[in-house]
């Protein structure tokens, strides 16, 4: 879909950007699982299973996509657009996640993913993405703000983990009215 380059240590890495096929899910599950075990960007606890996370695949579409990013042959990071709810009114609306591997973060792989995931759902015609955001993570609501989206509000402690009370950002991006690809708003 897309190719670039990173640099990794001491060589270049080919980077691409494609959708996610069922052959992706163990390492998508992987990145994920780490996040739920060592981080509060997502408010899942228990590591999720093979099973769960192929239905969470197939409840993916055309509309509601999965993006991988690839490093010579090697997952680094991935974004979706999920249904936001089943009820019908909802369904121009989308959730989006995005999450890099532990070891490739802060080396552009998420703002890639961010521009794509958004141009995939541009281009889907969805009307609007949301995304849920622990409140102190500062590095996805620094992203999110990037790409435009802006501060709903916040919900107060309605998280615990970790033995702490945890606040959620809710952040949102109208998509439909734009006619090019989603753009920075800030470098
Ligand atoms: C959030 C996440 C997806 C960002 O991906 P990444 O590849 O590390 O991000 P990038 O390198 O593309 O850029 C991140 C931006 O956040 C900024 N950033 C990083 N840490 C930050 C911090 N603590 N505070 C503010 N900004 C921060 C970076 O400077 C960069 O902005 P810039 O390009 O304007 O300098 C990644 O950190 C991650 O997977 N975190 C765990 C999962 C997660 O939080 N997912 C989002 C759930 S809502």
């Amino acid at each position: 879909m897309s190719s670039s380059q990173v640099q990794g240590g001491s060589h270049q890495v080919n980077l691409l950007l494609r959708p996610a096929t069922k052959a992706d899910i163990p390492a998508i599950r992987g990145i994920y699982n780490d996040a739920i075990l060592n981080t509060t960007s997502t408010f899942d606890s228990t590591p999720k299973s093979m099973a769960e996370m192929e239905s969470w695949f197939a409840a993916h579409d055309e509309r509601h996509p999965i993006l991988v990013m690839v490093a010579d042959g090697h997952v680094w990071g991935w974004a979706s657009l999920s249904r936001w709810s089943d009820r019908a009114a909802y369904d121009g609306t989308a959730e989006l996640s995005v999450y890099v591997h532990p070891e490739h973060r802060g080396q552009g792989i998420g703002r890639k993913l961010m521009a794509a995931i958004l141009e995939e759902g541009r281009r889907a015609g969805l009307h609007t993405v949301i995304s849920r955001i622990e409140a102190g993570n500062a590095a996805s609501i620094h992203l999110h703000a990037a790409f435009g989206f802006s501060m709903v509000g916040v919900m107060k402690e309605v998280g615990c983990k970790f033995g702490r009370w945890l606040d959620v950002a809710i952040m949102q991006l109208i998509l439909e009215g734009q006619t090019g690809p989603v753009a920075l708003i800030q470098e």
